[in-house]
């Protein structure tokens, strides 16, 4: 199983990275392959809706150059793609939003002349996020739009990990917030053995 996590913090050791490295690590001691691009140190430049993508439904077909391509094959050749990011009012951070904008268009061949397939279709997909308010009123609008990205692209989606930065007073990372990540990439985990079976 190939999981792709595109990671979407500035923070190279903020809340979102200090979840994900935990749960990295439960991955590559399942023998999982992982790979994670952080999105901040790519040049990811947002959709223009020209549709140029729609008259290729072999690959990518965006005529946009910038480091999307290499995000697309790293997506395209995953089995499971993760999205690891901030709550940035109310939504992901800008360089996700973009690479999603890429993403449903160069994978969805849905708006040209006739409708074409999913590229994508059948995948999975899971969102690790953290948030100043409580995830239930921070990570609530984003999970829902995923949710939808999901069923309008035919991927699977798998769930959500969520962790409430409570500011600076205390430290975010604790045994409690360690053990739920954990569980959470076990539940990954266990999805893949129920897909073998
Ligand atoms: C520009 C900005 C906007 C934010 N917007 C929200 C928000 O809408 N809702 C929320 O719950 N937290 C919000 N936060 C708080 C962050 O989501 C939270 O601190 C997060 O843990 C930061 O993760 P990081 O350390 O990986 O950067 C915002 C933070 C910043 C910097």
């Amino acid at each position: 199983m190939k999981y792709c996590i595109l990671m979407g913090s500035p923070r190279k050791n903020g809340n979102t990275a200090s979840l994900l490295s935990i749960f990295v690590n439960s991955l590559e001691q399942a023998g999982s392959d992982v790979s994670c691009i952080w999105l901040y140190d790519k040049n990811i430049k947002p959709c223009i809706g020209c549709k140029n993508c729609q008259n290729n439904w072999d690959g990518f077909g965006c005529v946009l150059e910038d480091d999307m391509q290499d995000i697309f094959d790293q997506v395209y050749e995953c089995d499971f793609l993760i999205l690891a990011t901030p709550i940035y009012s109310w939504y992901c951070t800008p360089p996700m939003k973009s690479s999603l904008d890429r993403l449903v268009y160069g994978m969805n061949k849905y708006y040209g002349e006739k409708k074409g397939p999913s590229l994508w279709e059948g995948k999975k997909c899971a969102i690790i996020t953290t948030c100043g308010y409580r995830p239930e009123k921070g990570a609530d609008v984003f999970e829902e739009g995923i949710i939808r990205y999901c069923k309008h692209s035919s991927l699977i989606y798998s769930g959500m990990l969520s962790a409430r930065d409570e500011g600076d007073k205390s430290s975010f990372m604790n045994r409690q917030i360690a053990e739920k990540t954990e569980k959470f990439a076990e539940s990954l985990l266990n999805m893949r053995l129920d897909a073998n079976n």
